[in-house]
């Protein structure tokens, strides 16, 4: 079989089983196959596919046929311009979350400051901070120490020696520690929204997604923990759902931040609230 043959049925499969980009998953796991760019693929479509590469392949197009995110495939994703590793301990990185980098960029200058992120997943906000801000020292931590690990890889993979990452349930092993700001994209799905059985998210660790019944028990557990580890005006922002923005805020100010404000992310939904903090 050749390259543009196998293309060919790849595309059919996976149209059939509902892939809204056929096309383009086929590419990228040929191209992750044999090892060639996607262009090549295209203008060398007749070279023949080896015996052992045609049965990674079926097992790969079998897998994203069923539905599994192709950054689990290919075992990345990008983020802020940064080439993450993923994985299935932790969520895949989402464009969305780009909104609370660029709002913590703007918050604060970029002399030294420290900075912690709560829910560091595969590193993504510690990252993209850590490659911005090169003076900010960044603490991630995640309960889950796959993800920890991944993360350590990930700034590993990018010479970034600004960051460190540690195994903690939320604010743990901090101690007395106090940072400048504190960031975070915690679960916030609830137990049973109907997206749960829906696309990427039925193969991405339910402890990176759903937080109780109403979505907002690690938000708030988050609110109740940060006064204890800011610095006086040191600021908390955090990712929830678009149509959690109204309760965040309340869960901020109960606790009493002061200064709260919500921003819109690219597709104009609430996306991040922040709150700063004067005690
Ligand atoms: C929504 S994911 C976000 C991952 C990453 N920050 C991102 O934006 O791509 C939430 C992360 O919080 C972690 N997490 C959940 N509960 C936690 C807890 N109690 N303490 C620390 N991390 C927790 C999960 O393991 C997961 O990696």
């Amino acid at each position: 079989m050749t390259w543009q043959q196998w293309l060919t049925q790849a595309v059919t499969r996976l149209r059939a089983s509902f892939s809204l980009s056929a096309k383009l998953d086929a590419e990228i796991l040929l191209a992750l196959v044999t090892g060639a760019t996607r262009t090549k693929l295209l203008a060398f479509g007749e070279s023949q596919l080896i015996n052992e590469l045609h049965v990674r392949l079926e097992a790969l197009l079998v897998r994203r046929e069923r539905g599994e995110p192709l950054a689990y495939l290919i075992g990345e994703r990008e983020f802020w311009s940064l080439r993450l590793r993923v994985s299935p301990d932790t969520m895949i990185p989402r464009p969305d979350t780009e909104c609370l980098v660029q709002c913590a960029l703007d918050l604060l200058p970029p002399s030294r400051v420290e900075v912690l992120d709560l829910g560091t997943g595969s590193g993504a906000i510690a990252l993209a901070l850590a490659s911005e801000r090169p003076a900010w020292q960044i603490t991630g931590v995640d309960r889950v120490l796959g993800a920890v690990v991944l993360a350590r890889d990930n700034a590993n993979s990018l010479g970034l020696n600004n960051v460190q990452f540690y195994k903690s349930d939320w604010f743990k092993v901090l101690q007395t520690q106090r940072y400048s700001l504190i960031v975070s994209n915690p679960p916030y799905i609830k137990a049973n929204d109907p997206h749960l059985t829906q696309g990427d998210v039925r193969f991405e660790p339910r402890s990176a997604l759903v937080s109780g019944k109403d979505g907002l028990e690690d938000l708030s557990a988050i609110c109740r923990g940060a006064g204890r580890h800011l610095l006086s005006n040191g600021w908390l922002i955090l990712e929830h759902g678009c149509s959690q923005g109204a309760a965040v805020r309340a869960l901020l100010a109960v606790v009493g931040f002061t200064n709260i404000a919500t921003l819109r992310d690219y597709s104009n939904n609430e996306r991040v609230s922040q709150g700063q903090w004067l005690l």
